[in-house]
């Protein structure tokens, strides 16, 4: 159990920086199976050399069961996973057009950010990281989506609150607060480590609300398929390589092949091979709803 007293030790013998501000009913770790589980996302204390180092950037595609999906033991460690993803951290909200891009200061609120709410809520600081890029490439300013529900900001969370540039850090963290805990109308990552004890399911249920019957992971129920094999591959060291997600379907030729560069925006690229979005969705199930590209990844076209 992550008790009170243990959030107290942790955060007392941590050198934090800023105290959590809370401001929803917010939910920490509290299956003791999430903390034991080889697949477990909630940690008892917060090591920024937690893992195998920086990992391979490169994708493989998990689906079925979340026993198919990588355990702890083959995750990158924090301090590496937030030094390669910074580097598009650092460009994703102009590549989206989602306005100025992330200032080092609010890339280092995004570090501190994490850092803090995984020592109050217990949840495993590596899986926040991988949400935050999974939902919006880290940038700040990434747009609210409305699909009954808002969703703002750097997590995409259960109507939270967005990026305030008069309390830049404050914001960043109550973004992360409310993505990791949920908030006061629903649920964070908590949620579902609490009901499932580890990271797959409960980042399932982070993206669909629900898992699908057959119990494979990798059928989106709805809403995004790749998403929990990208969360994987995420904590194995993926950043910008290729994705294979959903390929058992023939290798496009060279020419219906086109490879993102820092600039490139879904829109520009749907207009520039004369396609529709929903076209290039199709023949990208790899894309989430965001359209977050990564430079280097390669967009079938045609
Ligand atoms: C899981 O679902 C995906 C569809 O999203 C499908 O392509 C894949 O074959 C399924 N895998 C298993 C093991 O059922």
């Amino acid at each position: 159990m992550f008790t009170n007293a243990v959030i107290s030790a942790i955060l007392a013998s941590s050198a934090l920086a800023a105290p959590v501000v809370i401001e929803r009913s917010v939910v920490a770790c509290t299956n003791s199976a999430a903390f034991s589980n080889v697949r477990g996302g909630c940690v008892t204390s917060v090591n920024d050399n937690d893992g195998i180092g920086a990992g391979a950037d490169v994708y493989t595609y998990y689906q079925g069961a979340a026993t198919a999906f990588p355990a702890k033991t083959s995750w990158v460690s924090f301090d590496q996973m937030f030094t390669a993803n910074q580097v598009n951290m650092a460009v994703s909200c102009g590549n989206n057009g989602w306005g100025a891009n992330d200032s080092p200061a609010e890339i280092a609120d995004i570090r501190a950010g994490i850092e803090a709410v995984a020592a109050a809520s217990g949840v495993d600081h590596r899986f926040i990281l991988a949400t935050i890029m999974q939902e919006s490439v880290g940038c700040v300013r990434a747009p609210t989506t409305n699909n009954g529900v808002t969703n703002p900001g750097l997590m995409q969370s259960h109507d939270g609150s967005t990026y305030n540039a008069a309390n830049a850090a404050a914001s960043i963290q109550q973004m992360i607060v409310d993505g990791t805990e949920g908030t006061s109308s629903g649920g964070g990552l908590t949620e579902g480590l609490n009901t499932y004890g580890e990271v797959y399911s409960a980042a399932r249920v982070y993206n669909s609300g629900s898992i699908a019957s057959s119990g494979n992971l990798s059928d989106g129920n709805g809403a995004v398929a790749c998403y929990v094999s990208d969360i994987a591959n995420r904590l194995t060291g993926w950043v910008n390589g290729a994705s294979t997600c959903g390929t058992t379907v023939t290798t496009p030729s060279s020419e219906c092949s086109y490879t993102v560069v820092a600039t490139n925006t879904c829109y520009e690229i749907w207009m520039e091979f004369g396609i529709t979005e929903a076209q290039l969705y199709l023949y990208n199930p790899s894309l989430d709803a965001a359209c977050d590209l990564q430079i280097g990844q390669v967009l079938t076209v045609c």
